[in-house]
Order: structure tokens, then C-alpha cells, then sequence
């Protein structure tokens, strides 16, 4: 295939003929992607991107029984993994029974940099740091006027070499974006201060500044929430099968030991977190890329990936679950309104802050990873899969109701395969 020029200029019918008639293509692109398409709203999903041809479903479900810091929550979920909403809504209850999920957000603090280039004296810039700080704010305050009136704004701005490169500073602006992610208007800033930043140098005769880029961190670290959950050892009866709750405690607790000190069994935990996290950033149209990067680098912050949760068993016999992460997230601006879901799901969620809503989605987190961590030091996780798993071949095969009924009983306890299912089904 030749490479091919202004595609995006071409009209959503050319697209698709191009790619029916350039790729090896069995399927009928047109009639699929005019299958998925919406009857009436079709142009909001549209703007949202460049080239779309059609919608990618994936399910949209909710969460009952997520006692959050005293408040009952349904929460939405968008996830294709089809375990983790069963999942999550079972560990939503039996953790609402035992005083549910309480939370601490640490700060909401965000950086972003402008990356420049200058040959002067250091300390010239560290004494002018105060003054150039006021200009820098004053250039930027019809800009940051109205985020100030919602409580966010600029906290602080440092200018800190970068060792390892000539000549290479980062002019680090601290923050808040109140109930808004921050990314537009964080970059707007950086963007609108390298007028003022080289004006300031041309000014008092300094080294002329070479501005590389400007851009927000999605590196949030200060942007950080707690989750916690605790039980008395024996009410963990529920999750501990065929052990005894406190065999069970002890075995939970060893699994998360292993997940702080092995970086492959990290990395599968900490993903296990993220199947709530990601469910619910999803859900209400939040940057999933920008909040996974974040927690990845936060689990790393000591030189180690390492898991993002932690299990204390107590003297006084207290099993304690514990989770930290950055959440960049927000409840206004960017898809948040705009995606018809999204706005859903903020109504479902009763119109959270950016705090509250960092509390739901680390729940989400810790529930989803208490549910996975407690079925692989008992049952492991295949037989609650294949549940679904099952369902899922049956819904492929059309099968009717009473078909479905007698699978799943002839199932119930043996190994889930396409193939043995198909046999069944013809039998
Ligand atoms: C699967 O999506 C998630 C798990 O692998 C998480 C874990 O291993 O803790 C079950």
C-alpha cells in the first residue's frame, strides 16, 4: 500500500472505500461500521475524535454498595474484562457491612514545565526567582483569574537545572486546578508565560533564553488519595473458602508481601487495581493514559516497581487494606459533560468533586484488588472467570434460555472450553 495523502480531508465514504478496496478486507467495512453507528447523535462522538468511522462499544455497567466515606455510591464501570464488575459489586457489599471505604486525599497539586535553554549564572536566576515569579503570574492573570475563583491557580513556580544537560532548565509551575483535570488549562499557561519569560531576561540584560517546550507533567505525585478498609480477621469468613479466616489473613497478607518485593507479581496486582481504577476513570470520560502513567511512576518512586497496596494484620486482630495512588482526574471540562455517558455517570455519581470523585475511583481500585488477591490465595481466579467465560461462549452461540440453564449446571464444576461447550450444545 502507497502512503496516502491528506486522508482526514477525505469524506467518512472515501475512508471507508479506501480501506475496503487497499486491505485484504472478508468484512464489509461500510455495513459495520454503518451498523455501530448512532441513529441521532452520531456528530457529538464524531467531533471527539479525527477519521471516525463508527463507535467501539464496550459494556457500560454499574457498581452498587460502595460505602465511601460514609456514602452510599452506585458506580459506574466501562470495562470489556468480564469479571472485574461482579467483582468489584461483591467486595462493595461485603465491605459496606464492615464500615466501607475511607479515604484521605493528601493534595491536588499538578506541574507543569517550561523547558529552556540559558547560559547565564545560576544564581543570577535564583536571586531574580521571587520577582520573575510575580511577572510571570501577572502575565498570565487573565488566564488564571476565573480558575482562581473555583479555589485552583498557581501555587508556585522553580526554576531547577536539569544536571545532566548543558545548559538545560525547567521553569516548574506548581498548580491547583480545582475540579477541572487541569491539562488545557495547565498547558495554556506554560504556553502564555514564554513571551514573559524571555521578555524578563531581554529586560535586565541577561543571556538570551531558547524556550524548548512547554508542557504539563503527568507525573502527579502530589495529586495523591488513600484508601482504606478494615475488618475484624474472622469476619473475612466470606472471601476465605475452604480456610480458616485467619489461615486466609495470613495467606492475603504474604501475597501482598510478594507483590512489594517482585516486580513481575507487582506489575499483575497493581493491574488488578487499575481494573476498577480504569473502569471508572473510563466511565466518566477521565484521561485513563494520564492516570495509569501516573501510577506506574508512583509505584516506582524508590528505585523498584513495587505494588501500590499494603496489608497490615494487626495485634489486636484487625486485617487492614491500604491503597495510595495519584489520580489526575476531573468533573468538569474536557469529556467529562460532553460524552453522554460520562454525564451519566457524573448524575449517578451525584455530581462529585475532583477529590470525591479520586476517592470513588481508588475504591474501585482497592475492591477489585481485595476480590483478586483473595481469590488467588484460595479458589484462584479461573473458576470466576470461567463463569463468565461460559456466558459469554453461550451469548455467541445464541443459545436459548433453557440451553443456558442446562450448561451452566452441566458446567458447574468442570473446565470451560469453546470447543467442549459447542460439543455439549450438540449433544
Ligand atoms: C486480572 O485482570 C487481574 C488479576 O491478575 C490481578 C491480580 O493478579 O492481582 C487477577
Amino acid at each position: 500500500m502507497e502512503i496516502v495523502e491528506g486522508f482526514s480531508k477525505l469524506s467518512r465514504e472515501e475512508k471507508i472505500r479506501f480501506i475496503q478496496d487497499n486491505l485484504p478486507m472478508v468484512a464489509d467495512v461500510k455495513e459495520i461500521t454503518n451498523h455501530y453507528r448512532h441513529e441521532t447523535d452520531q456528530s457529538v462522538f464524531d467531533d471527539f475524535s479525527e477519521n471516525t468511522l463508527s463507535n467501539f462499544y464496550l459494556p457500560y455497567g454499574v457498581a452498587p454498595n460502595f460505602l465511601i466515606d460514609g456514602k452510599m455510591h452506585v458506580l459506574p464501570m466501562v470495562i470489556e474484562e468480564s469479571s472485574v464488575v461482579a467483582a468489584a459489586s461483591r467486595a462493595a457489599s461485603f465491605w459496606a457491612k464492615h464500615g466501607g471505604f475511607k479515604t484521605t486525599v493528601h493534595d491536588t497539586l499538578k506541574v507543569g514545565h517550561l523547558w529552556f535553554e540559558w547560559s547565564g549564572d545560576a544564581t543570577i536566576l535564583h536571586n531574580q526567582s521571587p520577582a520573575l515569579q510575580a511577572y510571570l503570574k501577572a502575565s498570565v492573570k487573565e488566564i488564571t483569574k476565573s480558575m482562581e475563583e473555583r479555589g485552583g491557580g498557581i501555587v508556585n513556580i522553580q526554576f531547577i537545572q536539569q544536571p545532566q544537560l548543558h545548559n538545560v532548565w525547567q521553569m516548574q509551575v506548581s498548580i491547583r486546578t480545582a475540579d477541572s483535570m487541569g491539562a488545557n488549562f495547565i498547558n495554556t499557561c506554560l504556553e502564555a508565560m514564554k513571551e514573559a519569560l524571555m521578555s524578563y531576561f531581554e529586560g535586565l540584560n541577561l543571556p538570551e533564553v531558547e524556550i524548548i517546550m512547554a508542557i504539563l507533567s503527568n507525573n502527579t505525585p502530589d495529586c495523591l488519595v488513600t484508601c482504606e478498609v478494615s475488618c475484624k480477621v474472622e469476619q473475612l469468613t466470606p472471601y476465605s473458602a475452604e480456610l480458616l479466616p485467619q489461615e486466609f489473613a495470613q495467606r492475603f497478607k504474604l501475597a501482598m508481601d510478594i507483590a512489594y518485593h517482585n516486580t513481575y507479581r507487582a506489575v499483575t496486582h497493581n493491574k488488578g487495581i487499575y481494573n476498577g481504577v480504569d473502569a471508572v476513570v473510563l466511565a466518566t470520560g477521565n484521561d485513563f493514559r494520564a492516570v495509569e502513567a501516573a501510577g506506574h511512576a508512583y509505584a516506582s518512586r524508590d528505585g523498584q516497581y513495587r505494588s501500590l497496596s499494603t496489608c497490615n494484620i494487626t495485634n489486636d486482630g484487625y486485617f487492614k487494606l491500604s491503597l495510595t495512588l495519584p489520580l489526575a482526574l476531573g468533573t468538569v471540562g474536557g469529556l467529562t459533560r460532553l460524552h453522554p455517558l460520562a454525564a451519566l455517570s457524573m448524575e449517578i455519581l451525584r455530581s462529585p468533586s475532583a477529590e470525591e470523585l479520586m476517592s470513588i475511583a481508588a475504591s474501585a481500585g482497592l475492591a477489585n484488588n481485595f476480590s483478586a488477591v483473595a481469590s488467588l490465595v484460595t479458589t484462584g481466579i479461573q473458576k470466576g472467570h470461567m463463569k463468565l467465560h461460559l456466558s459469554n461462549i453461550l451469548t455467541s452461540f445464541n443459545a436459548t434460555l433453557e440451553e443456558r440453564e442446562r450448561t451452566e449446571a452441566y458446567f458447574s464444576d468442570k473446565t470451560v472450553s469453546l470447543q467442549k461447550v459447542r460439543e455439549f450444545l450438540k449433544r
